[in-house]
């Protein structure tokens, strides 16, 4: 079974979730059919975005599921260019959603974008700080019940962190196996926010999936080194959102395993071999332009 993870203000997350970014913006039929078999296979934690452009078709399938709205925690996101005009943001997603109130409102990204879509420079107004204000606003509509972040680095959340009254519940970042993030998860920590993982597979490049050692690991606790590394995101108290829109996939991926310390540390420490850690340089080649006017080094990655 998966475990509930706490969150900072009380409210508690199922520890692995159903990421569903199709790798382009809509396919809302696959969406919809796919978080269907997810709720048949136990998923209860959706994680979307307005920018993923199917935050419609998750909510409608939740709708329909009959499950309690209560038994159901949903995540969306507030997309760069809506960071000056928090409040129609969110309300754009309310409305896309249609499920009473969203559990966990994230800001997508540190950065904003203006109308065009383009990325406005580090530090000019709407800052992810003035953003945070207008975030920490929406709690008082009863609208939405936690707040976190995404994709924010030590050095963006040691910026914020001073000016925050609500301390973020998760910040969200890729995570896995050849991508750990330990540094972050421990500073992040000590101010007491989880760390979300997406991309725990790898995203669309899943290389370590074919790992010699992870299939080593996978092979010795009879199971796939996808469930190898989702449950060891989950030992190490990370929240995994996994995509896949394939029901038998779907089903491994909330089967966990409890991996020995041996195993645990085996695919703890396999990013320091060589070749074996993921280029960041991926943020800015993955969407051209999307993060022209923030280098990763304003970005702290
Ligand atoms: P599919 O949707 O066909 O299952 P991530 O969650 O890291 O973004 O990775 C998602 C990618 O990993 C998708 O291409 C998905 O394909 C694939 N995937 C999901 N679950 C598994 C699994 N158990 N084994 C192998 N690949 C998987």
């Amino acid at each position: 079974p998966v475990p509930y993870v706490a969150l900072n203000d009380g409210h508690k997350v199922p520890g692995v979730g159903l990421g569903c970014w199709m790798g382009a913006p809509g396919a809302a039929e696959e969406t919809y059919g796919m978080v269907k078999n997810a709720l048949k296979a136990g998923y209860r934690h959706f994680d979307t975005a307005f920018g993923y452009g199917n935050e419609e078709a998750v909510g409608r399938a939740i709708r329909e599921s009959g499950i309690p709205r209560s038994e159901i925690f949903v995540t969306t996101k507030l997309t760069n260019k809506h960071h000056g005009s928090v409040a129609e943001g969110f309300e754009l997603s309310f409305k896309n959603l249609n499920i009473e109130y969203i559990d966990l409102y994230l800001m997508h990204w540190p950065n904003a974008n203006d109308d065009k879509d383009e990325p406005i420079p580090y530090g000019v107004s709407p800052t992810f700080v003035e953003t945070w204000k207008d975030m920490e606003g929406l709690l008082g509509t009863g609208k939405v019940r936690s707040l976190g972040v995404s994709n924010f680095s030590i050095k963006t959340l040691e910026e914020l962190l001073p000016h925050a009254k609500i301390v973020p519940v998760t910040n969200q970042v890729e995570c896995n196996v050849y991508y750990p993030q330990h540094k972050l998860q421990e500073y992040c920590k000590s101010k007491g926010i989880t760390i979300t993982a997406y991309g725990p597979l790898g995203q669309y490049k899943n290389t370590f999936l074919a790992d010699p050692e992870v299939i080593k690991v996978a092979e010795k606790n009879k199971a796939t080194p996808a469930q190898i590394a989702i449950s060891w995101l989950v030992q190490r108290g990370v929240i995994p959102v996994p995509k896949s829109s394939n029901p038998e996939r779907l089903k491994q991926n909330i089967t966990l395993v409890t991996l020995s310390k041996e195993d645990f540390d085996t695919i703890d420490n396999l990013h320091k071999q060589p070749g074996k850690h993921r280029s960041l340089d991926g943020y800015t080649n993955r969407v051209p332009g999307h993060l022209a006017a923030w280098t990763m080094e304003q970005m702290g990655w």
